[in-house]
Protein backbone atom coordinates (compact mmCIF):
# COMPACT_ATOMS: atom_id res chain seq x y z
CA UNK A 1 0.00 0.00 0.00
CA UNK A 2 1.00 3.32 -0.96
CA UNK A 3 1.00 5.03 3.12
CA UNK A 4 2.13 9.00 3.77
CA UNK A 5 2.79 9.85 7.19
CA UNK A 6 2.42 13.22 8.31
CA UNK A 7 4.52 14.95 10.68
CA UNK A 8 6.81 12.64 9.53
CA UNK A 9 10.39 13.77 10.45
CA UNK A 10 8.68 13.86 14.14
CA UNK A 11 9.90 11.17 17.18
CA UNK A 12 7.13 9.15 15.63
CA UNK A 13 7.37 9.83 12.30
CA UNK A 14 10.63 8.94 12.01
CA UNK A 15 9.84 5.57 13.64
CA UNK A 16 7.00 4.74 11.25
CA UNK A 17 8.63 5.55 7.91
CA UNK A 18 11.64 3.47 9.08
CA UNK A 19 9.59 0.36 10.33
CA UNK A 20 6.27 0.83 7.84
CA UNK A 21 8.66 0.50 4.80
CA UNK A 22 9.41 -3.14 5.19
CA UNK A 23 5.67 -3.81 3.86
CA UNK A 24 4.69 -0.43 2.27
CA UNK A 25 5.51 2.55 0.35
CA UNK A 26 6.05 5.16 2.67
CA UNK A 27 5.90 9.06 1.99
CA UNK A 28 6.99 10.98 4.71
CA UNK A 29 5.95 14.63 4.34
CA UNK A 30 6.25 17.47 6.97
CA UNK A 31 5.89 21.36 7.64
CA UNK A 32 8.01 21.53 4.34
CA UNK A 33 6.33 19.74 2.14
CA UNK A 34 2.95 20.63 3.31
CA UNK A 35 1.83 23.15 5.75
CA UNK A 36 -1.16 21.01 7.45
CA UNK A 37 -3.15 24.24 8.24
CA UNK A 38 -3.11 25.35 4.68
CA UNK A 39 -6.36 23.74 3.52
CA UNK A 40 -5.68 24.15 -0.21
CA UNK A 41 -1.71 22.79 0.20
CA UNK A 42 -2.75 19.99 2.09
CA UNK A 43 -5.94 18.85 -0.46
CA UNK A 44 -2.79 19.46 -3.61
CA UNK A 45 -0.27 17.24 -1.45
CA UNK A 46 -2.48 14.38 -1.06
CA UNK A 47 -4.30 14.75 -4.43
CA UNK A 48 -0.82 14.53 -5.73
CA UNK A 49 0.70 11.58 -3.45
CA UNK A 50 -2.80 9.74 -3.88
CA UNK A 51 -1.88 7.50 -1.19
CA UNK A 52 -4.23 4.60 0.18
CA UNK A 53 -3.55 5.52 3.81
CA UNK A 54 -2.55 8.62 5.70
CA UNK A 55 -0.86 8.35 9.24
CA UNK A 56 -1.88 11.81 10.44
CA UNK A 57 0.95 12.26 13.11
CA UNK A 58 1.75 16.05 12.63
CA UNK A 59 0.22 18.06 15.77
CA UNK A 60 1.63 21.37 18.16
CA UNK A 61 2.53 18.80 20.50
CA UNK A 62 4.14 20.63 23.08
CA UNK A 63 1.77 21.13 26.16
CA UNK A 64 2.69 23.63 28.33
CA UNK A 65 3.19 26.01 25.35
CA UNK A 66 -0.20 24.96 24.21
CA UNK A 67 -1.79 26.71 27.21
CA UNK A 68 0.00 30.04 25.66
CA UNK A 69 -0.83 29.78 21.61
CA UNK A 70 -4.23 28.75 21.66
CA UNK A 71 -4.82 29.65 18.34
CA UNK A 72 -1.50 27.76 16.57
CA UNK A 73 -2.72 24.79 19.37
CA UNK A 74 -6.28 25.03 17.27
CA UNK A 75 -5.09 25.34 13.67
CA UNK A 76 -2.70 22.46 13.39
CA UNK A 77 -4.36 20.15 15.72
CA UNK A 78 -8.01 20.75 14.86
CA UNK A 79 -7.57 22.68 11.16
CA UNK A 80 -5.00 20.80 10.28
CA UNK A 81 -6.55 17.33 11.16
CA UNK A 82 -9.97 18.64 9.61
CA UNK A 83 -8.40 19.36 6.15
CA UNK A 84 -6.44 16.49 6.27
CA UNK A 85 -8.90 14.34 6.62
CA UNK A 86 -11.16 16.43 4.06
CA UNK A 87 -8.04 15.98 1.96
CA UNK A 88 -7.69 11.79 2.28
CA UNK A 89 -11.71 11.56 1.69
CA UNK A 90 -11.38 13.45 -1.89
CA UNK A 91 -8.30 11.04 -2.90
CA UNK A 92 -10.36 7.44 -1.42
CA UNK A 93 -7.46 6.99 1.32
CA UNK A 94 -8.27 5.83 4.86
CA UNK A 95 -6.88 8.05 7.62
CA UNK A 96 -5.10 6.67 11.06
CA UNK A 97 -4.95 9.83 13.27
CA UNK A 98 -3.02 9.80 16.20
CA UNK A 99 -4.63 11.44 19.29
CA UNK A 100 -3.57 11.35 22.99
CA UNK A 101 -4.06 10.18 26.82
CA UNK A 102 -5.25 14.04 27.37
CA UNK A 103 -8.48 13.90 25.97
CA UNK A 104 -9.45 12.53 29.25
CA UNK A 105 -9.99 14.00 32.53
CA UNK A 106 -7.58 11.94 33.82
CA UNK A 107 -8.65 11.74 37.62
CA UNK A 108 -10.40 8.12 37.18
CA UNK A 109 -9.54 5.28 38.98
CA UNK A 110 -9.28 2.85 36.23
CA UNK A 111 -7.69 2.71 32.44
CA UNK A 112 -9.90 4.86 29.88
CA UNK A 113 -11.51 3.05 27.18
CA UNK A 114 -12.61 3.86 23.77
CA UNK A 115 -15.75 4.47 24.34
CA UNK A 116 -15.06 6.64 27.69
CA UNK A 117 -16.20 10.15 27.23
CA UNK A 118 -13.42 12.87 26.87
CA UNK A 119 -12.96 15.89 29.12
CA UNK A 120 -9.75 17.37 28.71
CA UNK A 121 -8.41 20.06 30.79
CA UNK A 122 -5.67 21.47 28.36
CA UNK A 123 -5.54 23.36 25.61
CA UNK A 124 -3.73 20.54 23.90
CA UNK A 125 -6.01 17.87 25.07
CA UNK A 126 -8.80 19.78 23.70
CA UNK A 127 -7.49 20.98 20.60
CA UNK A 128 -6.69 17.23 20.04
CA UNK A 129 -10.08 16.25 20.60
CA UNK A 130 -11.29 18.79 18.21
CA UNK A 131 -9.13 17.20 15.31
CA UNK A 132 -10.32 13.63 16.24
CA UNK A 133 -14.17 14.90 15.97
CA UNK A 134 -12.87 16.48 12.34
CA UNK A 135 -11.11 12.97 11.67
CA UNK A 136 -14.48 11.14 12.33
CA UNK A 137 -16.60 13.90 10.52
CA UNK A 138 -14.61 14.62 7.44
CA UNK A 139 -13.53 11.11 7.17
CA UNK A 140 -15.56 7.76 6.50
CA UNK A 141 -12.60 5.11 6.52
CA UNK A 142 -11.05 6.56 9.79
CA UNK A 143 -9.59 5.39 12.78
CA UNK A 144 -8.65 7.29 15.80
CA UNK A 145 -5.53 5.53 17.68
CA UNK A 146 -4.90 7.14 21.30
CA UNK A 147 -1.02 7.07 22.55
CA UNK A 148 0.49 7.75 25.58
CA UNK A 149 3.71 8.66 27.43
CA UNK A 150 6.03 8.05 24.33
CA UNK A 151 9.31 7.92 23.93
CA UNK A 152 11.65 7.01 20.48
CA UNK A 153 14.82 7.23 18.52
CA UNK A 154 16.04 10.97 18.36
CA UNK A 155 13.69 11.78 21.43
CA UNK A 156 13.00 14.39 22.67
CA UNK A 157 11.13 12.22 25.60
CA UNK A 158 11.14 11.46 29.58
CA UNK A 159 13.74 8.48 28.39
CA UNK A 160 16.13 11.02 26.94
CA UNK A 161 15.59 13.46 29.55
CA UNK A 162 16.14 10.94 32.24
CA UNK A 163 19.39 8.99 31.10
CA UNK A 164 21.19 12.43 30.55
CA UNK A 165 20.41 13.77 34.18
CA UNK A 166 21.09 9.48 35.63
CA UNK A 167 24.85 10.22 33.67
CA UNK A 168 25.17 13.28 35.64
CA UNK A 169 26.90 13.32 39.45
CA UNK A 170 24.65 15.36 41.99
CA UNK A 171 21.68 14.72 44.80
CA UNK A 172 18.86 12.03 44.07
CA UNK A 173 16.89 12.89 41.77
CA UNK A 174 12.63 13.64 42.53
CA UNK A 175 10.48 12.02 40.30
CA UNK A 176 6.76 12.31 40.53
CA UNK A 177 5.36 9.50 41.43
CA UNK A 178 1.51 10.20 41.61
CA UNK A 179 1.39 9.89 37.87
CA UNK A 180 0.43 6.72 36.47
CA UNK A 181 0.26 6.03 32.97
CA UNK A 182 1.55 3.33 29.82
CA UNK A 183 5.21 3.97 28.78
CA UNK A 184 4.99 3.28 25.24
CA UNK A 185 8.06 3.47 22.44
CA UNK A 186 7.06 4.19 19.01
CA UNK A 187 8.66 1.08 17.86
CA UNK A 188 5.53 -0.74 19.95
CA UNK A 189 3.08 1.99 18.12
CA UNK A 190 4.65 0.93 14.65
CA UNK A 191 3.79 -2.33 15.27
CA UNK A 192 0.43 -2.09 16.37
CA UNK A 193 -0.34 0.48 13.64
CA UNK A 194 0.51 -2.24 11.07
CA UNK A 195 -1.67 -4.81 12.13
CA UNK A 196 -4.37 -1.87 12.01
CA UNK A 197 -3.34 -0.73 8.37
CA UNK A 198 -4.29 -4.66 7.30
CA UNK A 199 -7.80 -4.32 9.33
CA UNK A 200 -11.29 -2.71 7.93
CA UNK A 201 -12.20 -1.78 11.37
CA UNK A 202 -13.57 1.82 11.56
CA UNK A 203 -13.32 3.34 14.90
CA UNK A 204 -11.31 4.95 17.66
CA UNK A 205 -8.06 2.42 19.26
CA UNK A 206 -6.06 2.81 22.38
CA UNK A 207 -1.90 2.09 21.22
CA UNK A 208 -0.15 2.17 24.55
CA UNK A 209 2.34 -0.65 25.90
CA UNK A 210 0.33 -2.97 28.77
CA UNK A 211 1.10 -2.36 32.20
CA UNK A 212 1.32 0.68 33.79
CA UNK A 213 3.95 2.82 36.06
CA UNK A 214 4.36 6.01 37.46
CA UNK A 215 7.06 8.67 36.60
CA UNK A 216 9.18 7.42 39.40
CA UNK A 217 8.82 3.69 38.29
CA UNK A 218 9.76 4.15 35.03
CA UNK A 219 12.62 6.34 36.20
CA UNK A 220 13.78 3.40 38.07
CA UNK A 221 13.20 0.81 35.30
CA UNK A 222 15.30 3.17 32.63
CA UNK A 223 18.32 3.56 35.42
CA UNK A 224 18.34 -0.25 36.15
CA UNK A 225 18.27 -1.29 32.46
CA UNK A 226 20.83 1.12 31.57
CA UNK A 227 22.97 0.57 34.99
CA UNK A 228 23.03 4.27 36.20
CA UNK A 229 23.51 4.51 39.80
CA UNK A 230 22.28 7.86 40.99
CA UNK A 231 19.36 8.11 43.39
CA UNK A 232 15.81 9.24 42.86
CA UNK A 233 13.11 10.25 45.67
CA UNK A 234 9.29 10.39 44.82
CA UNK A 235 8.10 13.51 44.94
CA UNK A 236 4.02 15.38 44.34
CA UNK A 237 3.20 16.96 41.22
CA UNK A 238 1.94 19.60 43.35
CA UNK A 239 5.83 20.07 44.04
CA UNK A 240 6.21 20.59 40.32
CA UNK A 241 3.52 23.05 39.04
CA UNK A 242 3.08 23.40 35.60
CA UNK A 243 1.48 25.44 32.95
CA UNK A 244 -0.66 22.88 31.80
CA UNK A 245 -2.12 20.17 35.01
CA UNK A 246 -0.96 16.46 33.71
CA UNK A 247 -3.34 14.25 34.23
CA UNK A 248 -2.74 12.00 37.25
CA UNK A 249 -4.28 8.88 35.64
CA UNK A 250 -3.05 8.19 31.88
CA UNK A 251 -3.42 4.92 31.54
CA UNK A 252 -5.05 3.30 28.61
CA UNK A 253 -7.35 0.34 28.47
CA UNK A 254 -6.92 -1.56 25.22
CA UNK A 255 -10.98 -2.64 25.16
CA UNK A 256 -11.35 -1.73 21.32
CA UNK A 257 -7.63 -4.25 20.29
CA UNK A 258 -9.43 -7.05 22.16
CA UNK A 259 -13.09 -6.89 21.22
CA UNK A 260 -11.72 -7.08 16.96
CA UNK A 261 -9.14 -9.47 18.34
CA UNK A 262 -6.36 -7.47 17.35
CA UNK A 263 -2.75 -8.87 18.69
CA UNK A 264 -2.41 -7.16 22.46
CA UNK A 265 0.85 -4.42 22.84
CA UNK A 266 3.08 -5.35 24.36
CA UNK A 267 4.46 -4.85 28.60
CA UNK A 268 5.75 -1.45 28.47
CA UNK A 269 9.26 -3.52 30.72
CA UNK A 270 10.13 -5.41 28.30
CA UNK A 271 9.25 -3.01 25.37
CA UNK A 272 11.75 -0.53 27.47
CA UNK A 273 14.47 -2.58 27.86
CA UNK A 274 14.29 -3.82 23.95
CA UNK A 275 14.34 0.16 23.28
CA UNK A 276 17.94 0.66 25.65
CA UNK A 277 19.16 -2.38 24.25
CA UNK A 278 18.30 -1.85 20.17
CA UNK A 279 19.48 1.85 20.31
CA UNK A 280 22.44 2.51 22.64
CA UNK A 281 23.02 5.66 20.93
CA UNK A 282 19.49 6.51 21.23
N1 LIG B 1 5.11 12.50 22.42
C1 LIG B 1 4.14 11.98 23.20
O1 LIG B 1 4.37 11.63 24.37
C2 LIG B 1 2.75 11.82 22.64
C3 LIG B 1 1.76 11.31 23.49
C4 LIG B 1 0.46 11.14 23.00
C5 LIG B 1 0.17 11.45 21.70
N2 LIG B 1 1.12 11.96 20.89
C6 LIG B 1 0.75 12.31 19.51
O2 LIG B 1 1.59 11.55 18.64
C7 LIG B 1 1.83 12.30 17.44
C8 LIG B 1 3.32 12.35 17.17
O3 LIG B 1 3.96 12.92 18.30
P1 LIG B 1 5.53 13.18 18.33
O4 LIG B 1 5.95 13.12 19.75
O5 LIG B 1 6.22 12.35 17.31
O6 LIG B 1 5.54 14.72 17.91
P2 LIG B 1 6.68 15.64 17.26
O7 LIG B 1 8.01 15.00 17.39
O8 LIG B 1 6.46 17.00 17.82
O9 LIG B 1 6.25 15.61 15.72
C9 LIG B 1 5.19 16.35 15.23
C10 LIG B 1 5.52 16.75 13.82
O10 LIG B 1 4.42 17.53 13.30
C11 LIG B 1 4.97 18.55 12.50
N3 LIG B 1 4.08 19.70 12.33
C12 LIG B 1 3.75 20.62 13.25
N4 LIG B 1 2.96 21.57 12.70
C13 LIG B 1 2.79 21.22 11.39
C14 LIG B 1 2.09 21.79 10.31
N5 LIG B 1 1.39 22.93 10.45
N6 LIG B 1 2.12 21.17 9.12
C15 LIG B 1 2.82 20.04 8.95
N7 LIG B 1 3.52 19.43 9.94
C16 LIG B 1 3.51 20.04 11.16
C17 LIG B 1 6.22 18.97 13.26
O11 LIG B 1 7.08 19.67 12.38
P3 LIG B 1 8.02 20.86 12.96
O12 LIG B 1 8.93 20.19 13.93
O13 LIG B 1 8.70 21.37 11.72
O14 LIG B 1 7.09 21.84 13.60
C18 LIG B 1 6.78 17.62 13.72
O15 LIG B 1 7.66 17.08 12.76
C19 LIG B 1 1.16 13.65 17.64
O16 LIG B 1 -0.09 13.66 16.99
C20 LIG B 1 0.97 13.76 19.15
O17 LIG B 1 -0.14 14.57 19.48
C21 LIG B 1 2.41 12.14 21.32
Amino acid sequence: MKIVVTGGKGMLGRTLVRRLASRHEVVAIDYQECDITDARATHACLAQLRPQVVIHGAAHTQVDKCESEVERAYAINAVGSANVAMAAERVGARVIAISTDYVFRGDGERAYHEWDAPAPRTVYGASKLAGEDAVRRHCRDHVVARIAWLYGPGGPSFVHTMLKFGAQAGDPLKVVDDQVGNPTSTDAVADGLLHLIEHPLVGTVHLTCEGDATWFAFTKAIFAAARLTRGIVPCTTAEYPRPAPRPANSRLDKMALRIHRLPAMPHWQETLERFLREHPGL
